[in-house]
């Protein structure tokens, strides 16, 4: 949460910086600012988006060649415009952006105001910049070496860059716990929350590693030491990020895009791997750890939000290709709950970020526990993947939407891969069955490009009737419970419309005491596995009165009889259901999002990348 954005070159800094700010306004949209040194130190905030700070400094001096600029998501205090990014030092002569926590900040705080600090916002970033300047002063130290030693003081995570009024050649950055990148181009740094606002001006990035510090001069390499003052050598990295992928390409919205980009991103997630002509699967980032999978005694996948959902599908699917017994858990529940660990435990965590703040924490718990620990990550050297064991990426590309979409189906391709590949290796499933999944996996990109013709129009209409409902329920039984979450957790997330998600079965011990003839029923309710059983949980919603929008299998009969609108779906394995029964809904929720005017790409409170608890 919070995004940074940070320039130092030949450049004129302010443009550089608001098109980094749009890039990074996923990770948080409460208050946005911008602080640039020409001469003056010249800082600019305002509560809301990007826009609303864009519309404030027009007219006003931001010219300069070094600055740093913030989009936050609110912690400490609420989001008004004293409580934005950048925030200035007691003098006024130092600036700092950050994202994170510092824990010990009221203490630190208190400490300070005995000493005649005085603070205008209720921000723990205030108080770092304020004990970085007091450094400063008493002992007597250039910028770098007061921005360590305070670091040294700090309990909590941070990724921060500071700048100094009295010196516009020099940025200082540094992280733990939140991500930092810094790009290296010809005469110019950038530094950014993730390589999206760097990748059009340069390529080479480094990686801040947690406690490490950058000290970026006009004119020369790059500097990068410990917090306790170790020297390190940068190890750069070549992006290779498309810029198409951060545009919307012709669509409204980039959810919609991402929803319509995903025969593609799945087509990504797969390549390479799935080896359609030798009947293999071969992931090759835990190539190493296979055997360790294989011979797992438990599985226990840890993730948050829709990362959850994937994680569920994924126990169906380990479960019943494998036999290896699956949990699957919050990581926020997880990593405090003492829950026994074993070294023969197999951790899966899956996110799209990698940055996370439970799931990193709980990775990190089960790791010192232990426990082999893979990581399923979209975002490429984001923490998540290094702080695993081995992991593989989804390759799905950037996901924009705060409100997940392709990064789902990519995280359930994933782990469909990884079953069947287990589920062979260990003769747990026939070479031919094997075959025969691959086979239909291979297929599922069509077959979803099918879907997105054939559901587009249907889903616009049925939205159109029920864009002004309070509730939804979702039902889905076997590997369509966890579809049933996911539809409504995209419908809660962007159109504010209340929406659980059940298993069709479970209805009868609560939620069917909520049905009439006002509430929409979303039953997923494929002609495979517990079909009948489905039927029977439709005709429960239907004697009751609630609408019935069903998922059915193309040419259905039975549960279009008795459905007030059916959206078909092809008919395909029943393990790869989730991949094709997930599209409509989240065309459903987008359309209901669109008709409500709601800002479907950043939702309100919401923040795509959750890196605080
Ligand atoms: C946030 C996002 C969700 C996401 C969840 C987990 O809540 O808004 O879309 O599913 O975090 O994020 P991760 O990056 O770990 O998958």
């Amino acid at each position: 949460m919070c995004g940074i954005v940070a320039y130092l070159g030949d450049k004129q800094a302010y443009p550089i910086l608001i098109k980094g700010l749009h890039r990074l306004e996923y990770r948080g949209y409460d208050s946005s600012g911008i602080a640039i040194i020409n001469g003056n130190l010249n800082l600019y905030k305002r509560k809301g988006k990007v826009e609303e700070l864009e519309k404030f400094v027009k007219g006003k001096d931001v010219s300069g060649t070094i600055g740093i600029a913030h989009t936050r998501w609110a912690t400490h205090g609420e989001p008004n415009d004293e409580n934005a990014h950048p925030h200035f030092s007691q003098n006024k002569e130092l600036s700092i952006i950050h994202n994170g926590i510092i824990e010990n900040y009221n203490s630190l705080k208190e400490e300070l105001i005995t000493r005649g600090h005085v603070f205008n916002s209720d921000t723990d970033t205030e108080v770092l910049i304020h004990l970085i300047e007091d450094v400063q002063e008493n002992e007597n130290l250039d910028l770098a070496e007061s921005v360590r030693v305070a670091l040294n003081q700090v309990v909590g995570a941070y990724a921060i860059v500071v700048i100094s009024k009295n010196d516009n050649n020099t940025l200082i950055a540094a992280k733990k716990g939140s991500p930092l990148v810094i790009g290296s181009g010809d005469g110019e740094f950038l530094i950014a929350s993730d390589a999206t606002p760097i990748v059009e001006y340069t390529r080479k990035v480094v990686y801040l590693e947690d406690e490490e510090m950058a000290i970026l001069e006009r004119g020369k390499e790059i500097v990068l030491k410990s917090i306790s003052n170790i020297k390190h050598t940068p190890y750069f990295q070549e992006l290779t990020m498309n810029l198409d992928v951060l545009e919307k390409g012709g669509y409204e919205h980039f959810m919609l895009k991402e929803i319509f980009e995903q025969p593609h991103s799945i087509r990504e997630s797969m390549r390479g791997r799935l080896r359609l002509g030798q009947g293999i699967i071969s992931l090759g980032g835990i190539t190493e750890y296979k055997q360790k999978l294989m011979n797992a005694k438990r599985i226990i996948m840890i993730a948050c939000g829709t990362s959850w959902h994937a994680g569920l599908v994924g126990e169906y699917l380990f479960e019943e290709l494998t036999r290896i017994p699956v949990e699957v858990e919050y990581a926020s529940e997880f990593r405090y709950r003492k829950p026994v660990i074993n070294e023969d435990d197999v951790v899966i965590a899956i996110s799209q970020s990698g940055e996370t703040a439970d799931t990193l924490a709980a990775i990190k718990m089960a790791k010192e526990k232990g426990a082999t620990i893979l990581g399923i990550c979209n975002v490429v050297g984001s923490s998540i993947p290094r702080e695993t064991h081995a992991g593989s990426y989804t390759h799905a590309g950037p996901e924009i939407g705060v409100a997940s979409t392709k990064a789902f189906t990519s995280q359930v391709t994933l782990l469909t891969m990884m079953a069947l590949m287990i589920a062979h290796d260990k003769g747990t499933i026939t070479n031919s069955r094997h075959q025969q999944i691959i086979n239909a996996l291979n297929d599922i990109p069509e077959q979803i490009e099918d879907v997105l013709k054939t559901t587009d129009a249907i889903t616009k209409d049925i939205a159109a009737k029920f864009k002004d409902s309070r509730n939804f329920l979702y039902l889905g039984r076997g590997y369509n419970f966890p579809v049933a979450l996911e539809g409504a957790l995209k419908l809660k997330e962007i159109s504010y419309i209340h929406a659980e998600g059940y298993p069709a079965a479970e209805m009868k011990h609560g939620p069917i005491a909520l049905i009439d003839e006002e509430m929409p029923v979303v039953v997923i309710a494929p002609k495979k596995g517990n079909y009948d059983k489905v039927v029977s949980n439709i005709q429960e919603v239907k004697a009751r009165k609630g609408k019935i929008i069903a998922l059915v299998s193309k040419g259905d009969t039975e549960v279009r009889a008795v459905a007030d609108y059916v959206i078909e779906i092809p008919d395909v394995e029943e393990m790869l259901v989730p991949l094709v029964a997930t599209i409509p809904l989240q065309l459903l929720s987008y359309y209901i999002a669109v008709m409500r005017n709601c800002n479907v790409d950043q939702p309100r409170n919401l923040a795509k990348s959750v890196t605080v608890e």
